[in-house]
C-alpha cells in the first residue's frame, strides 16, 4: 500500500510564526533585500536550506545524551568513527566541524595559484574557497543540465570536456571534485557510470579524484530508482565511494545531524598531511572541531540515513512539492532531484532580465507575500559564472508536513498572478567572493 503521510510522528514541536504583508515589507526593507538576514522568527516556512535543519530522532537525542567529551580518546569518537566507516567504506577518517572545513583543508593540500579545480559544478562554498586561493574553478555539467529534458542524471559531469581540459592542459589542473548529487544544478543524481568514467579519465593523466559526498544517499535512491536494483542503499553508496582517492561529507546534509563533516581516505600518502591539516585549523583528529554530542548524533544520523523508507519519503516529500508546482504552470527543474525543488525563475518571470536579478526577485516576493524563505541559485550568487537562474526550494529533512507544502505551491499561485508588477534589483554592496551571504539590494523602480 501506498504510504502518502509522513513516516514520524510529532514529539518535539516549534510555533511556526505568521506575519502580515506589510510587516514582511517592512522587515525586507531592514534586511536590504537579502534573506539571510531575517530573523528565523519572522519567517513562516523556511525553505533556505535542507543543511543543518534536520529534525533529529528520538534515537539520536538518546545517544547524544552518552557524549563524551575527552579531548583524545573520546568513545562518541570511536562510535563516530564506526559510523562514518561503514557509510563510505574508507580506513581513514578525519572529523571537521563542517563541509568548507574539509573544502579548506583540500585547498591547502592540492590548490596551486591560476590551476584549476574541475567539477561536475562547484557549489557555492567551494567555489568560493577555491577562488580565494587563487585558483580557478571550472565547472564541466553536461548539455543535459542546461535545457528542459527528463534525462535522469542532470548531475552527470561532461566526459569528453574533462577528457579535453586534461589533454590539453593537465599540467594546470590541481584536482577533480565530483559533488552527488549536484547541487546548484538541481540536487540531480550522478550515474555511477559517469562517475567511473571520470575517475579512469582522472588517474589515466594522474590526477587527485574527490567526491564532495554531502547527499550521497539521496544520491543512491534515487540512482536505485532510476536503475531498478535490489542493492541495499550502503552497498550503492560503497559502489560510488570505491572510486575516489579522497571522500568528504558536509554532516549537516545526510548526517541529518545540526553541524558537522568530515574527510576519509584509503590513501596513507595523503593521510599525515591531512591530519595535520585537521589539527591546525580544526582541532585534534579526535573530535575536528566537533563535540562529542555532535559526534553522536552524526554516528546516529548516518545509520538512519541508510533506512530506505526514510529516503524514499525524502524524494517523495520532494516530488510531492515539484508536481504541486507543475500543476500550477510553475517551470521546475525536472526530473526532480534529492533534497529541493528548483524554480527556473527567467523562465517564469521573462520579463526581468537577469542583471536585475530575476531570481531574487522570486525569492523576495516568496518572502513578502507568503513568508516562504528560499535561495538564489543564479546572477546573485554566481555573477558572470552562473550557469541557470534558479530559485532553490529546500526541504529540511523530518521537519515539513506535506500540508506545510501546501501551503507553498498556494503562495506560488498567488505569484504567478501578480508577476507582471515585478521589476528586479540592483545590488547597493556585496563580497565579490560571497556576495549572496552579504549583499544589500534596491528594487529597480
Ligand atoms: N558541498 C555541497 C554540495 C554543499 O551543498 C555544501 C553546503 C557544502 C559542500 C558545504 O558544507 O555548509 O557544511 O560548510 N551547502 C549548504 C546548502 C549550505 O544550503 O546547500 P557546509
Amino acid at each position: 500500500m501506498m504510504k502518502n503521510f509522513e513516516i514520524y510522528k510529532y514529539k518535539v514541536v516549534e510555533k511556526i510564526n505568521f506575519l502580515t504583508t506589510e510587516q514582511r515589507e517592512e522587515i525586507l526593507k531592514k534586511a536590504g533585500y537579502n534573506l539571510f538576514n531575517i530573523s528565523s522568527k519572522y519567517i513562516t516556512i523556511d525553505l533556505l536550506t535542507d543543511s543543518g535543519t534536520n529534525t533529529i530522532s528520538d534515537l539520536q537525542l538518546s545517544m547524544m545524551m552518552l557524549f563524551d567529551e575527552s579531548y583524545a580518546g573520546s568513545e562518541s569518537f570511536e562510535r563516530f568513527l564506526q559510523a562514518t566507516k561503514n557509510f563510505c567504506n574508507k580506513k581513514y577518517i578525519f572529523p571537521v566541524h563542517q563541509g568548507r572545513a574539509a573544502e579548506k583543508i583540500l585547498a591547502e593540500i592540492f590548490c596551486k595559484e591560476n590551476y584549476y579545480v574541475i567539477s561536475n559544478t562547484h557549489f557555492d562554498t567551494g567555489f568560493a574557497i577555491y577562488k580565494y586561493k587563487n585558483s580557478i574553478p571550472i565547472n564541466l555539467p553536461t548539455d543535459y543540465a542546461l535545457y528542459d529534458n527528463e534525462y535522469p542524471f542532470k548531475g552527470n559531469i561532461n566526459l569528453d570536456r574533462l577528457e579535453d581540459i586534461l589533454k590539453r592542459e593537465s599540467n594546470k589542473v590541481s584536482h577533480i571534485v565530483m559533488t552527488i548529487t549536484n547541487n546548484a544544478l538541481g540536487g540531480q543524481p550522478v550515474d555511477l557510470d559517469n562517475l567511473i568514467q571520470a575517475y579512469n579519465i582522472c588517474k589515466k593523466y594522474n590526477k587527485v579524484f574527490v567526491i564532495d559526498g554531502c547527499r550521497i544517499a539521496e544520491n543512491a535512491i534515487l540512482y536505485k530508482k532510476i536503475k531498478n536494483l535490489k542493492q541495499s542503499i550502503k552497498e550503492i553508496i560503497h559502489s560510488y565511494t570505491n572510486y575516489c582517492d579522497i571522500f568528504y561529507m558536509s554532516t549537516k546534509k545526510d548526517g541529518i545531524a545540526h553541524m558537522g563533516g568530515f574527510i576519509a581516505t584509503d590513501d596513507e600518502n595523503l593521510v599525515s598531511h591531512i591530519r595535520k591539516l585537521t589539527i591546525l585549523f580544526e582541532g585534534f583528529p579526535s573530535y575536528g572541531g566537533l563535540s562529542g554530542k555532535d559526534m553522536e548524533i552524526i554516528a546516529q544520523g548516518l545509520k538512519e540515513v541508510l533506512d530506505e523508507d526514510y529516503l524514499e519519503e525524502r524524494i517523495n516529500q520532494v516530488s510531492f512539492l515539484g508536481k504541486l508546482l507543475e500543476e500550477e504552470g510553475i517551470p521546475v527543474v525536472k526530473p526532480f532531484g534529492g533534497h529541493a525543488v528548483f524554480v527556473d525563475a527567467q523562465k517564469f518571470i521573462p520579463s526581468i532580465p537577469p542583471d536585475y536579478l530575476v531570481g531574487q526577485s522570486l525569492v523576495v516576493e516568496l518572502y513578502r507575500q507568503g513568508g516562504i524563505r528560499t535561495v538564489e541559485v543564479g546572477t546573485l550568487m554566481y555573477a558572470k559564472d552562473a550557469i541557470r537562474n534558479l530559485v532553490r526550494l529546500a526541504i529540511p529533512r523530518r521537519t515539513y508536513t506535506y500540508n506545510h507544502l501546501v501551503y507553498v505551491a498556494e503562495v506560488f499561485r498567488k505569484i504567478k498572478n501578480s508577476k507582471e508588477s515585478l521589476k528586479g534589483f540592483r545590488i547597493i554592496s556585496a563580497d565579490p567572493l560571497v556576495p549572496h551571504f552579504t549583499s544589500i539590494l534596491e528594487p529597480i523602480k
